[in-house]
């Protein structure tokens, strides 16, 4: 072997080895951007104070409003459609004043007495009972009145406090996966280099002369770098620009979870509550159109209607794919609540539910549910996709800067019958109103959508 094969196969040597340490080095410091990127989720469920019904004035029908949704919401809407019990619209003509009152105050005794009616209606939903209601008879003409004739706002009111939220930790498993590489690939570094030094020495004694190169692992580094000064250069800048392009890349794209669909606690179907049963998103989700976040309800929200609903029919429900019985889920309920269905009184120990948060963005974004529900006018399911189909909520949008930017550069603000934006457009100068209006449309992009600092803090 003469002097110049040696030299070149020492160099190959290093610069595997040497590309070796930069992979290492470089997956290490993305890899730990994503971590910390994962950690950055807030961990916030909401509470909203402002949710509280504002009945003032002694009017009949706000009075009927204040009753019925404190009694009755959680099983009647007053449209057609169904909830727990029957939709209540055109109830008046359809029953008898004195019949509803008799229903109303205690339906077990109507049935009872053999009334044709109120069997019929029993056994249409499959007895399952209503409530005896604490209701007086004058109560019950305001809710009648309200039912015929609700007031314009009707927002329902359910009593939102905070309920835990974790954030499922699912990168433990590739740092271990990442870290035995990195680990297999050092020792095979060392292992490399000792054969090579070993090969060398033979080689060197072979010859004659005494080696002398480089023998440990950091001094081969060393040496590589110092006679190789054009490729260091080279990998320099193309890992410069890499992790320049990473960046602005990562802008677009990093921690896109489009799909991710964690199983839950308490295996809660939005098919069966929102879709079967068709609950108003508001009825849990209220905060979504006064604050910041949409917040997860609280389980007295729940407890409305499964003070009643306990499951004990003995059904099973379909959720991810495996089936599960309603009674075992709704236990869960009551033993967060620490709730005895016996006695119906709740103990001490109640230990929340721990719901795993589906959708999260990083805590520089600034993203808020009034903003888009309320003053863009935006549905939810635009941006979660049908709820109402899903027994698993998955994350249906990308949530990535490039998905709000393109929204915000194709949407039109809703400006019609928006006060603020009639006032706008009246104190608009010629020049601006040409900009905005001369397509006949104001995009979110046009009122300040794309500003970096409107979606960063
Ligand atoms: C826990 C659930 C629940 C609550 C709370 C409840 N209801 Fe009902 N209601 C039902 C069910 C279920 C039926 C259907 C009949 C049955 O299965 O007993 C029903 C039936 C009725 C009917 C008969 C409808 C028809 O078409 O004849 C009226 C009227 C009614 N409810 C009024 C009320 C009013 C008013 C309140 C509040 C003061 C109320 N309910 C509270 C569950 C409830
Ligand atoms: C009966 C109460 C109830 C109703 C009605 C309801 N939800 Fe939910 N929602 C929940 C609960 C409880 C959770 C937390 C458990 C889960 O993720 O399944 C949740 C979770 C969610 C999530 C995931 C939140 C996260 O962790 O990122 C979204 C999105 C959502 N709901 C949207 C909707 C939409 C849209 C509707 C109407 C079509 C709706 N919900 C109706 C109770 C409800
Ligand atoms: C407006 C009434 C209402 C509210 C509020 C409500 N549920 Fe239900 N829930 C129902 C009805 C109706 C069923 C179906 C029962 C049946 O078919 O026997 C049901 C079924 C269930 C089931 C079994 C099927 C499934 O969806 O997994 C669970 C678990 C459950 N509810 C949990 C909850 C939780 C948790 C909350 C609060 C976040 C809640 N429910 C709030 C009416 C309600
Ligand atoms: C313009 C898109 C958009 C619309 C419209 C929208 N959401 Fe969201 N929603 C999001 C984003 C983005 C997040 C994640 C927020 C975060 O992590 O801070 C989210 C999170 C949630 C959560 C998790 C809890 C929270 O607040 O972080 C729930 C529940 C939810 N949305 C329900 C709803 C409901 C119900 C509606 C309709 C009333 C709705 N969303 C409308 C984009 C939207
Ligand atoms: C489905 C379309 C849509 C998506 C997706 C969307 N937005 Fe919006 N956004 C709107 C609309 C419409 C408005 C205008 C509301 C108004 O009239 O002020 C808006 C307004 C805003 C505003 C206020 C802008 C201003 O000039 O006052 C912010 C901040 C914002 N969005 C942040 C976000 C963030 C962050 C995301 C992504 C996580 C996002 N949006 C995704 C439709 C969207
Ligand atoms: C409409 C809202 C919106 C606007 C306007 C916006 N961003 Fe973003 N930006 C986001 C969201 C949402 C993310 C998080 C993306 C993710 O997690 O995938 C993000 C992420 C980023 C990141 C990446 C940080 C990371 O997590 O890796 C950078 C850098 C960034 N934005 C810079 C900017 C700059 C600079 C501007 C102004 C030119 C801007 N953004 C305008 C919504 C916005």
């Amino acid at each position: 072997m003469n002097k110049i094969t040696k030299k070149v196969k020492r160099n190959v040597f290093h610069r595997v080895a040497f590309l070796c340490l930069l992979v290492l080095f470089t997956n290490s410091f993305s890899f730990a951007q994503e971590e910390s990127d994962s950690n950055n989720v807030s961990l916030e469920a909401s509470a909203s104070a402002e949710d509280v019904a504002t009945v003032d004035g002694e009017d009949l029908v706000m009075k009927g409003e204040k009753l019925f949704k404190a009694n009755c919401a959680a099983c009647h809407s007053i449209g057609d459609n169904k909830v727990v019990g029957p939709g209540l619209k055109g109830i008046s003509d359809r029953r008898e004043r004195e019949w509803l009152g008799k229903w109303i105050i205690n339906s077990a005794d109507l049935i009872a007495s053999g009334d044709a009616d109120a069997n019929a209606i029993f056994e249409e939903y499959n007895k399952v009972p209503m409530p005896p209601q604490p209701v007086s008879e004058d109560d019950i003409d305001a809710i009648l009145a309200y039912i015929k004739t609700p007031p314009v706002k009707q927002d329902v009111v359910a009593d939102v406090s905070t309920e835990e939220v974790v954030v499922e930790e699912d990168s433990s498993v590739s740092l271990i996966v990442f870290g035995s590489v990195a680990l297999i690939l050092l020792v095979l570094l060392v292992i490399l280099n000792k054969s090579r030094v070993s090969i060398a020495r033979l080689a060197a004694e072979k010859e004659g002369v005494s080696f002398d190169g480089p023998v440990s692992l950091m001094e081969a580094f060393r040496f590589t770098l110092r006679n190789n000064k054009g490729l260091v250069a080279a990998i320099v800048i193309v890992l410069f620009f890499t992790s320049l392009v990473k960046l602005m890349d990562g802008a677009f794209t990093i921690g896109v979870h489009t799909g991710y669909k964690p199983e839950q606690p308490i295996k809660f179907s939005h098919k069966i509550h929102a879709g079967d049963d068709k609950i108003d998103c508001n009825y849990c989700h209220s905060s979504a159109r006064h604050s910041k976040t949409s917040g997860i309800p609280s389980l007295n929200v729940c407890m409305n209607c499964h003070k009643y609903i306990d499951g004990s029919h003995g059904k099973t429900f379909s959720y991810n794919g495996e089936e599960y019985s309603m009674e075992e889920e709704i236990k869960k309920i009551y033993k967060a609540l620490d709730y005895d269905t016996e006695t119906q009184t709740y103990g001490d120990n109640p230990t929340p539910v721990k719901w795993i948060k589906v959708h999260n963005l990083p805590d520089h974004v600034f993203f808020s549910h009034q903003q888009h529900v309320t003053v863009g006018n935006q549905k939810c399911q635009t941006c979660h996709g049908p709820v109402e189909e899903m027994d698993v909520v998955e994350q249906s949008s990308p949530l990535t800067m490039k998905w709000c930017i393109e929204c915000h550069g194709e949407t039109g603000v809703a400006t019609k019958g928006n006060g603020y934006y009639d006032e706008m457009h009246s104190r608009m100068t010629e020049e601006y109103k040409d900009k905005w209006l001369g397509d006949d449309k104001l995009t979110v992009e046009e009122i300040g959508g794309w500003e970096c600092a409107k979606c960063h803090y």
